[in-house]
């Protein structure tokens, strides 16, 4: 097919697979997506971390409707709104008024994340201190292809082809206290924030909670703001309605989006803490940043219609119960099948990895074939490190995580029987969008 013929150029998707009806989403319902083939699919991977209570949530659906009518645009650009008003004390109620006061909207992750680097290197000139602009992420991570976002994402993805700057950006190994606390001796006066994923989408690695700790007291030492980075982990994916929930101390930033709209607009948000937010009062400090399509309306009534419908569905519990059952179904194809050695992650954020029939670990090259396999069984994963990435919806009823293990099950089972095992080996990651 020449391109004349097909003008949608996808994101991240090899040239080969452009025009595929079978990857040509036509509509989504509950857990299952159809396709333009005419199959209709079981969403193991929430819409890439999206949509946590399932596609076609009725009371967000009609709260969106609604605010379209009432008030199709209206933005917070040099103005405010009242939805957005509304949608910011929501956040900060959900997230803790006891230390957070403002809600900065941004329309993705990867924006939000431009929008955090901003605000620490302000806060801390406003504060006294304007050679501190270094931003530190961890090695492996994802934050976006925003340029910002792209200088601190910590894995390879052509940063260098992009003439992406990374000269005022540091990564360091994840879970590994000393490395941070070695480079904070160096750079510390000038580091303005470390940013992280409380769970490393890739991989679904956790931080550790001596890590976490460790980061609470640098934090103490050197003065830099943290991140927390809860674009994929937040809205009850992991346990809780924020992951760093858990941690014994919360980050001055958090960074929300794919859940916070149960993925029905381009929405991120970042969530500020009293004391970042006094900074700028108190200064009079102007951020420049804005994004004429933040904060709007339909935007704001998503996030509020989201926030009510997790507290109706008692979503985060339900999401705790399902990750027990996944757990257990986890548990037994590592005790029972060739192909898996173990699986990473927590709550309904997991990795499912893989070793080759002879042991190695399970080449990288071909994972795409492996999800291949589990699409043929009927079954929407995510590629992941050495394997398979499940993060389904906190709504799946029982029956559907069965299903979607059966699935994912029979993909191996064809992967082995095709013969394929174990060919290629160049490491390579997977962007996540
Ligand atoms: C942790 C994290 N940050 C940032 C992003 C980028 O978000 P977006 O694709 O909306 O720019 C992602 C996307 O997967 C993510 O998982």
């Amino acid at each position: 097919m020449t391109s004349e013929l097909r003008p949608l150029w996808p994101a991240l998707l090899p040239a080969e697979h452009h025009g595929d009806d079978a990857l040509c989403a036509v509509s989504a319902q509950g857990v299952r997506v159809r396709f333009a083939d005419g199959r209709e699919l079981l969403d193991g991977s929430s819409g890439l971390w999206n949509t946590n209570l399932g596609y076609g949530n009725p009371a967000v659906a009609r709260a969106a409707a609604e605010a379209l009518l009432n008030a199709s645009y209206l933005s917070v650009f040099r103005y405010e709104n009242t939805y957005a008003r509304l949608a910011a004390a929501a956040l900060i109620e959900a997230c803790g008024p006891e230390h957070y006061a403002r809600v900065l909207f941004s329309t993705s992750g990867g924006a939000a994340n431009d929008l955090v680097m901003k605000v620490a290197r302000h806060y801390h000139a406003l504060r006294g201190e304007p050679r501190r602009k270094v931003i530190v992420g961890l090695r492996g991570s994802y934050h976006g292809l925003t340029f910002g976002g792209f200088a601190l994402t910590g894995e390879d993805l052509g940063q260098q082809v992009y003439g992406v700057d990374q000269r005022l950006v540091r990564h360091v190994t994840p879970n590994e206290p000393a490395e941070l606390a070695t480079l904070l001796v160096r750079q510390g006066a000038q580091t303005a924030a470390v940013v992280v994923e409380p769970v490393l989408g890739t991989g679904a690695v956790p931080l550790t909670e001596e890590y976490v700790a460790e980061l609470l007291r640098l934090r103490d030492v050197h003065g830099f703001l943290l991140v927390a980075d809860e674009v994929a982990t937040g809205f009850g994916r992991t346990g809780t309605l924020f992951a760093s929930e858990r941690w014994p101390a919360p980050p001055d930033l958090l960074i929300s989006s794919k859940g916070l709209t149960n993925g029905t607009s381009a929405a991120a948000v970042v969530v500020a803490s009293r004391e970042v937010a006094a900074a700028f009062d108190e200064a009079g400090g102007v951020l420049s940043h804005g994004e004429t399509q933040a904060g709007t309306p339909v935007t704001c009534a998503a996030i509020l219609a989201t926030l009510s419908e997790m507290q109706r569905l008692d979503a985060v519990a339900q999401g705790r119960r399902l990750a027990v059952r996944l757990d257990e179904e986890l548990d037994e194809m590592v005790a029972g099948h060739p192909l898996v050695s173990h699986t990473e992650g927590m709550g309904l954020f997991r990795s499912i990895r893989m070793v080759t029939t002879d042991g190695a670990p399970f080449p990288q090259t071909e994972v795409p074939a492996l999800v291949g396999a589990v699409r043929t069984a009927g079954a929407i994963v995510h590629p992941g490190l050495n394997g398979v990435q499940l993060f389904p919806a906190l709504t799946y009823a029982p029956a559907e995580l069965k299903e979607l293990l059966e699935c994912v099950r029979a993909g191996l089972d064809a992967y082995v029987a095709s013969g394929r095992s174990g060919q290629g080996r160049r490491p390579h990651t997977e962007a996540r969008g």
